[in-house]
């Protein structure tokens, strides 16, 4: 093995144009206290794609942004890989699409780039940045960096629990030898089931078993996190600066951080603390059958959830992460990914200098998969988190009324014809152009 150093040298966020109060303007259409979403499952709003935008545009918008940025022509990416779950093509993928938006605006093309298309719900995000980490390794790049773009429109079906999460937006990142921004760590940690808690079967809008798929995302990122540590050694609390997770709603964050703060806390002086105030972890050899055990597991963990100790590391370690998701909703694939910049942004924002330090990343997606690794913040991590509008685009979002949220729900929805209008001028950005002679999606950029 080498020490060749490869990881995220930078990265851009699009969100959707379109915003729905949750606590204002749905909640109360709904019938529901605002504090079901605000405290609850901890979101103010979702970000909605305008009329003109859906997964191309804003992957194709954001990766555009970041290859302007960075000063990089098509010659200088090897490799587009898209992350989605929200694909409208069977064959044709998403980063061909994004390829010739992008082959617009720069002179040269990406004929010599490897596109392809990832699919594992919202873990595929993580999958593109392995293959572009494996692809680098294995010396196959000649030099050029890889696009990693996670983009989703994570719309449920109207009266569909999952409606109070929706989002939409999109994450590019450049991966790429000696990055600015995170490194990789070579070990990685697995959990991974064949489940059925959410899935789109030849349909647009998700299947979901809501309450199933919070205890499959728990039971996949424990596995993962011990697969982990079979791999590196065990972790402990103090290891980590930031804990971004995959993040559907902040509130499914609050309950796996407190499952992860114990497991990394047992046989730990954090445990031998405290003790005097909630005692000893429960161990299963103590218990006669497994229901007595997992009860005793639970009040145990309610009681830690209390705790300063614990609620000072979660304050440190896991709030920060959520900022920009209670803003935007489940963005799917791009989730963990904007769950990093939140926590980074916090850092800088503090005047924090995070360099060297380590992010404890959690991925997952539906069906079900978990993945665990370590991020080590490089050097040149602040330019990176500063060059960022991401607080412009959130501020400058449309505030949808409840009428206006049902057409534009509808003007995604594929089997609805409905003639909307933009809430938004588009300035300087790709848009969706309508369709061509095959059926396939059309888009110009509009100076
Ligand atoms: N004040 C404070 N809290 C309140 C409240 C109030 N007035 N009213 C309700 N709450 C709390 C509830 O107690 C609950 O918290 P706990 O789970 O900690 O008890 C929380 O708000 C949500 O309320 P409900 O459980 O009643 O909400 P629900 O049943 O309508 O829907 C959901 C919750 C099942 C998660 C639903 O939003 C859903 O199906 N979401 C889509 C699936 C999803 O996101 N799953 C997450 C794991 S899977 C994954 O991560 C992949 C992915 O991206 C989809």
């Amino acid at each position: 093995m080498t020490d060749q150093s490869v990881g995220i040298d930078a990265i851009e966020i699009h969100t959707g144009k379109l915003k729905l109060d949750l606590a204002e303007t749905f909640a109360p259409k709904m019938g529901d206290d605002p504090g079901k979403y605000t405290k609850g499952l901890g979101l103010y709003a979702s970000s909605f794609p305008d009329t003109y935008e859906d997964i191309v545009t804003m992957g194709a918008n954001a990766a555009h942004r970041l290859m302007d940025r960075k000063g990089l022509e098509p010659e200088d990416i090897g490799r587009i890989d898209v992350a989605t779950e929200s694909a409208f093509d069977h064959s044709k993928p998403v980063s061909t699409y994004i390829a010739g938006c992008l082959e617009q605006v720069y002179e040269g093309d990406f004929h010599h780039a490897n596109k392809g298309e990832r699919k594992f719900a919202c873990v595929a995000g993580t999958q593109s940045i392995d293959d572009a980490y494996n692809w680098i390794r294995a010396g196959r790049h000649r030099g050029r960096a890889a696009l990693v773009i996670a983009t989703d429109t994570a719309l449920y079906a109207r009266d569909d629990p999952g409606e109070a999460t929706q989002g939409a937006g999109a994450v590019a990142m450049l991966i790429d030898e000696d990055p600015d921004l995170v490194e990789l760590s070579n070990a990685q940690g697995y959990g991974s089931a064949d489940e059925t808690d959410f899935l789109k079967p030849q349909q647009q809008f998700p299947s979901v078993d809501g309450k199933r798929s919070v205890k499959v995302y728990l039971a996949r990122m424990r596995e993962a996190l011990v697969d982990y540590e079979s791999v590196a050694g065990d972790i402990h609390p103090d290891d980590f600066r930031l804990g971004p997770f995959h993040t559907p709603f902040p509130g499914m964050v609050r309950k796996a951080a407190v499952l992860a703060y114990r497991h990394i806390t047992r046989d730990t002086e954090i445990e031998d603390d405290l003790d005097d105030q909630i005692g000893r972890q429960p161990r299963p050899e103590a218990f006669d059958d497994d229901a007595a055990y997992m009860d005793a597991l639970g009040d145990y963990t309610d009681k830690l959830k209390d705790t300063d100790r614990y609620q000072e590391w979660y304050d440190r370690t896991i709030d920060p992460t959520l900022s920009i998701s209670r803003e935007v909703g489940n963005w799917y694939t791009g989730s963990v990914h904007v769950a990093r910049v939140s926590g980074l942004k916090a850092l800088a924002e503090d005047g924090e200098d995070a360099t060297g330090q380590k992010l404890l990343v959690g991925s997952y997606g539906s069906g079900a998969q978990a993945e665990i690794h370590v991020e080590t913040v490089q050097e040149n991590w602040l330019d990176e988190i500063d060059a960022l509008n991401v607080d412009e685009q959130l501020e400058a979002r449309y505030d949808l009324d409840f009428d206006e949220y049902e057409d534009v729900h509808d003007a995604h929805n594929f089997d609805e014809e409905r003639g909307v209008e933009e809430f938004r001028t588009p300035d300087e950005e790709f848009v969706f152009d309508g369709w061509g002679r095959m059926g396939e999606r059309k888009y110009q950029y509009v100076e």
